[in-house]
């Protein structure tokens, strides 16, 4: 280590880009430290995103599969009850479990846990609990919060404005749920309130749910969110929400103007995106500017223009994604440490995990015709042996692939199990695969993933099963 310093490497976060960074940075051999200013280790992801949203997502299909007759359609006659209590608390556990397993990790791998939010002093030292720390490389991984929507107050405690942290929390299930914006945050506690028995109204700007994902997709998922009974306000703007003790009104309009209407809710959920950390970490100080969209730039190795500084996850251009901040910060150590951490960009998926799963990776179809000539081939999950005997019949797989060369250039599917299904896409395209590639790789019988095979059987020639 350099004795010039306190630490090799100082990591700012310990959401999934930074305690990964961390990690990966003490395993090859540097001195390091993370600082955290949360109760506990795992930021978004583990405290109040993906983990306890997968928990009561999981919890709550198991409700929905009892009570909307999918089990009593396989002779399992049951009649739910509802413990919210219980289910909430096994919420809890898994975060508890989770986060206080990364703990385990930094003192395995003598990571120290600085305690505080740290701000910048200059390019090689922060303040961090009211000490001063010095690195030789500080990594920046403080991650998102959620967009506010101007004019409306979000209050988790209140428990009827929410965000995505409130809408984990609530106490009873709403009998009318607004929910503003038809993205995955919204899809996803939409859905795990709807099936435990709210009404829920999504209120999308668009004029499709799931901007960024491939057109015949989003629109699929419209249609199967709406056989769910969730409904769907497309095209529409929200103009104001009033709150009275525990009931809200929230007013609606045509996004291109028109009649405004009143959608009253006992919970309205706040899921407009999410928005880089950068206040209060001092960036003034060692003179980084932040690009239009608020956002820290990098190189391809993660270095920021300041020497020393490196920047990954949610706080750089990219994919606001868990995994997508994971290799970041394993690629960024490894750069650090004098190696050659990569991340490809142009192959990182992403999951949206209702039931059917939503999933792709690389280009939309879309996308990948402007690029130039293509070839898609599609196939239902109703023609997938697995997925019909498993009462799954929603959804399909698209392969996209080059016209001249075959490279598979993009993956799409909805599937129940799309998000596991999806990474043998990922990497198949990692690897360069063309559609033949897959279309001749043998996959075991009656599974899903048949359908991806057959989706690539049906780009240059014809699937068997329809
Ligand atoms: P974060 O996880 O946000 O961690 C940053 C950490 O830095 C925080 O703990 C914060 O307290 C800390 N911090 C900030 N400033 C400072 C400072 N100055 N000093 C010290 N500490 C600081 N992604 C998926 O891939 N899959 C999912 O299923 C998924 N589900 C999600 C569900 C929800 C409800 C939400 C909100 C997000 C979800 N995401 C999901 C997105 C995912 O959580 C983020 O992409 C991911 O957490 C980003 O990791 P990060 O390390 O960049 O930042
Ligand atoms: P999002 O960007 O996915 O969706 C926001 C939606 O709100 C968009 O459809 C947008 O058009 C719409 N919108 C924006 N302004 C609006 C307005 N004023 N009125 C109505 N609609 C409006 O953002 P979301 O759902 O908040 O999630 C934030 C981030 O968290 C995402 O980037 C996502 O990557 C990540 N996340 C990932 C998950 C996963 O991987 N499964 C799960 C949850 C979140």
């Amino acid at each position: 280590a350099d004795q010039t310093y306190d630490y090799d490497v100082l990591v700012i976060g310990a959401g999934p880009g930074g305690y990964v960074a961390a990690i990966r940075a003490a395993q090859l051999g540097l001195k390091t430290a993370c600082a955290e200013g949360r109760e506990t280790l795992g930021g978004t992801c583990l405290n109040v995103g993906c983990i306890p949203s997968k928990a009561l997502l999981h919890a709550s299909e198991y409700f929905d599969a009892a009570k909307g007759g999918a089990m009593a359609a396989m002779g399992i006659e049951v009649t739910p009850k509802l413990n919210l209590d219980v289910m909430q608390g096994q919420r809890k556990d898994a975060v508890k479990g989770l986060t206080g397993g990364i703990e385990f990790l930094f003192k395995k791998n003598k990571v120290d846990w600085l305690k505080g939010y740290a701000a910048f002093k200059d390019a090689h030292s922060v303040d961090v609990g009211g000490k001063t720390v010095t690195a030789k490389n500080i990594v920046i991984a403080t991650g998102s919060s959620v967009t506010p929507l101007p004019g409306v107050t979000i209050d988790n405690a209140g428990g009827v404005v929410v965000d995505s942290t409130g809408a984990l929390e609530l106490a009873a299930v709403p009998k009318k749920m607004v929910v503003i914006g038809g993205g995955v945050i919204g899809l996803e506690l939409g859905s795990v309130w709807r099936r435990l028995g709210a009404e829920v109204i999504v209120v999308e700007f668009l004029d499709q749910l799931l901007p960024g994902m491939d057109m015949d997709v989003r629109k699929e998922a419209a249609k199967i969110f709406k056989k769910q009974g969730m409904a769907l306000k497309l095209s529409t703007k929200v103009t104001g929400v009033e709150v009275k003790g525990k009931t809200a009104k929230v007013s609606v309009e045509p996004a291109k103007g028109g009649d405004s209407e009143v959608l009253e809710a006992d919970v309205v959920l706040v899921a407009i995106g999410r928005r880089p950390n950068t206040e209060g970490l001092g960036l003034d100080k060692i003179g980084l500017e932040l690009n239009q969209r608020g956002q820290i730039e990098t190189d391809h190795d993660f270095a920021t223009k300041v020497a020393g500084v490196w920047a990954i996850g949610d706080v750089i251009p990219g994919p606001m994604l868990a995994h997508k901040a994971e290799d970041e910060g394993i690629a960024v150590a490894e750069n650090i440490a004098g190696l050659t951490g990569i991340v490809n960009h142009d192959v990182i998926p992403g999951v949206v995990y209702t039931q059917p799963e939503i999933a792709g990776v690389g280009l939309t179809e879309e996308a990948a015709k402007e690029r130039g000539a293509i070839k898609v081939g599609k196939f239902p999950m109703l023609a997938n042996s697995r997925a019909k005997t498993n009462h799954e019949p929603d959804g399909f797989v698209k392969v996209i692939a080059d016209a001249q060369t075959d490279r598979v250039l993009g993956v799409w599917c909805i599937a129940s199990v799309a998000g596991t299904m999806i990474a043998q896409a990922a990497q198949a395209m990692e690897f360069g695969a063309t559609s033949e590639d897959i279309a001749y790789t043998c996959h075991a019988h009656p599974t899903h993933s048949e359908a991806i095979k057959e989706a690539a059987m049906a780009v240059t020639g014809k699937p068997i099963h329809i």
